[in-house]
């Protein structure tokens, strides 16, 4: 949806930036400004500044600055759009609606019907334990410590033992059978309509913005299924939600903590640990990496101390990694899981393990050596060959060698040894990824190229103007735009306007240390391998991605409203697909 400069102005406008921080951070006043405790990094001072005048924020100590729309993006992690209509709510600003196909307005209408079902189940679960009814779910918690605090913020509840009693209460609020159905809570049929969930206490599983999209039930004993949850419905996809996330993304402590279940999570919000999440017993996704991605760069795995928490880790480690987080796993050792280990040795000694969480490719080592008897040469000869098979992945020799020399000192191998095994497997076959995804000895997902998203965006673009230079001009790109200080040398001849020679551009690095990456840029042939749509295709992508990060570093250091309001309003064209 675009919006106009005019409608975008006046949401801005109509919300005060004083008013609006101050809505989620504690602000003083302090001459002609406003100050706090900054919420994009931690501090104990505050030195976090609002300016009414200015209508701007600046964080004197993290460097964070921006106005009210982007201070709504990047402390709810927003898209423009999603602060923008945030912020216009807030305001009673009235946006223009998208043309909306009647296909689509019925799929909004159900959605939201689901999500009221929902508000309302969890209202009826929550209040049905605090009932005589509930005593037994109200008794469970507490025998299982969890704090009242905790029982409110998770919103946990009961479904009594009366078969349909979900379905009567929602009825009488005036929802139909088929809403009902879809809801995944009940279940209709001819031979007897009733509730999904009965005589169990109820997790309500909420999205980001804490609104309730589904359940987890729990028997209050021995009985199977342990835990029965919502079925996937047009609100509730597993590949995509975390529980507890919504607390966590607010938690500001660095990483997340992610562990398996429901228990676990009250368990370490209670402790304090406000940053963890559980992925609920599914396997990992990509989505769930890119999601925690938009929050945080590291993530510590609390999986249960077993054979199948060992295979879960092992199987996340690679789909994390692929979505830029760095990983390190905790070791509950000699507990179960982080409920039973905070139980037993509190808080203190579980922040303790957090300090002390190994490396994700130790952890990886350690895992694989499990495979392999010691006692038999045969056995740990081989141990050594896959591990130095796997340690020739790193690519850059400082961290080749520390990892080698960790692994020696680790499984009592001679360092130069070991050195001399993963060298001899680097050159037989020649390194081609990236340190950072070293991978797993099975890869279930695919291999990653070494370039970071942007840098092969910049050289796409430039290898395709080596081949067409006629795209220069369409393409709006300035050489400022290129963060590479290579690739924006070379974009600045290829953008210069003239006809220029790849081969004269190349002359210029013969001598340099730049001659190869130079060379491998202007010599790819891509019109050969891709179609000219695709190539089209590729070649848009790349420039739309190149300047979007361009905008991003040019607002990070934008000093007046003005040009930051340019700047969002040039990102916000991003999303618009040009008219073709
Ligand atoms: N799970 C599930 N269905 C089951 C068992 C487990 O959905 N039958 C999911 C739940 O989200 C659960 C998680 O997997 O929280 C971890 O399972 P498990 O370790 O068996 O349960 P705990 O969280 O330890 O449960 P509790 O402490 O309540 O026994
Ligand atoms: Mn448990």
């Amino acid at each position: 949806m675009y919006y106009s400069d005019e409608k975008i102005e006046e949401v801005r406008e109509r919300n005060p930036i004083v008013d609006v921080i101050g809505s989620y951070v504690h602000l003083q006043k302090k001459g002609a400004n406003y100050f706090g405790l900054c919420p994009f990094h931690n501090e104990k001072t505050p030195s976090f500044s609002v300016s009414a005048e200015r209508q701007m924020y600046h964080c004197f100590g993290c460097g964070a600055g921006g106005n009210v729309i982007t201070f709504v993006m990047d402390y709810e992690n927003y898209t423009f759009q999603e602060a923008l209509k945030m912020l216009a709510d807030r305001a009673g600003v009235e946006l223009p609606k998208e043309e909306e196909s009647a296909e689509m307005r019925r799929e909004q209408d159900l959605r939201s019907i689901l999500l009221k079902i929902h508000r309302d189940a969890a209202t009826y679960y929550y209040r049905m334990l605090r009932t005589e009814q509930g005593k037994g779910g109200l008794n469970y918690l507490k025998k299982r410590g969890v704090s009242d605090e905790m029982i409110r913020a998770f919103g946990l509840g009961y479904a009594g033992t009366h078969p349909q009693a979900l379905y009567r209460f929602l009825k009488e609020k005036g929802y139909s059978d088929q809403a009902l159905r879809d809801s995944g809570l009940i279940s209709i049929r001819e031979n007897g309509t009733g509730d999904k969930f009965w005589n169990r206490v109820m997790f309500p599983i909420m999205d980001v913005n804490n609104r309730v999209i589904a359940f987890g039930g729990r028997v209050l004993g021995d009985g199977e299924p342990k835990y029965l949850n919502s079925p996937e419905t047009k609100i509730f996809d597993k590949s995509r939600n975390l529980y507890g996330l919504n607390y966590a993304r607010r938690s500001r402590k660095g990483c997340l903590l992610v562990c398996e279940g429901y228990m676990d999570v009250i368990s370490m919000h209670q402790a304090g640990f406000t940053n963890a999440v559980a992925s609920l017993g599914t396997a990992f996704t990509v989505q769930h990496g890119m999601i925690m991605k938009r929050y945080t760069d590291e993530v510590i795995l609390c999986y249960d101390n077993d054979g199948a928490g060992k295979k879960a880790a092992i199987r996340a480690i690679p789909i994390l990694k692929e979505a830029g987080l760095r990983i390190r796993v905790l070791s509950m050792e000699p507990y179960k899981d982080p409920d039973e280990f905070i139980k037993n040795l509190g808080a203190e000694e579980f922040q303790e393990r957090i300090n002390r969480a190994e490396n994700a490719f130790l952890f990886e080592m350690s895992v694989l050596r499990q495979n392999f008897d010691f006692g038999d040469p045969d056995a740990k000869s081989r141990f050594f060959n896959t591990a130095a098979e796997r340690l020739a992945e790193f690519t850059d020799e400082i961290e080749r060698n520390s990892y080698i020399e960790a692994v020696a000192n680790r499984y009592g191998i001679d360092f130069s040894l070991l050195r001399g095994k993963v060298n001899l497997i680097g050159n037989r076959a020649p390194v081609k990824y990236d340190a950072e995804s070293p991978g797993l000895p099975e890869r279930p997902i695919g291999r990653k190229n070494r370039d970071t998203g942007i840098q092969a965006a910049e050289k796409l673009v430039l290898t395709v103007l080596s081949e067409k230079p006629e795209f220069a001009a369409k393409s709006g790109l300035t050489a400022e735009d290129f963060r590479d200080p290579l690739m924006k040398e070379i974009a600045e001849a290829f953008l210069s306007g003239g006809a220029v020679s790849p081969g004269a551009v190349l002359n210029r690095y013969i001598d340099s240390e730049n001659y190869a990456r130079a060379a491998e840029l202007m010599s790819s042939n891509l019109s050969e391998t891709m179609s000219s749509e695709e190539l089209e295709q590729a070649f848009s992508e790349a420039v739309r991605r190149i300047r979007s990060e361009s905008i991003d570093r040019r607002m990070a250091v934008a000093e007046s409203p003005e040009e930051l309001m340019k700047l969002i309003k040039e990102k916000q064209k991003q999303y618009v697909r040009p008219p073709s």
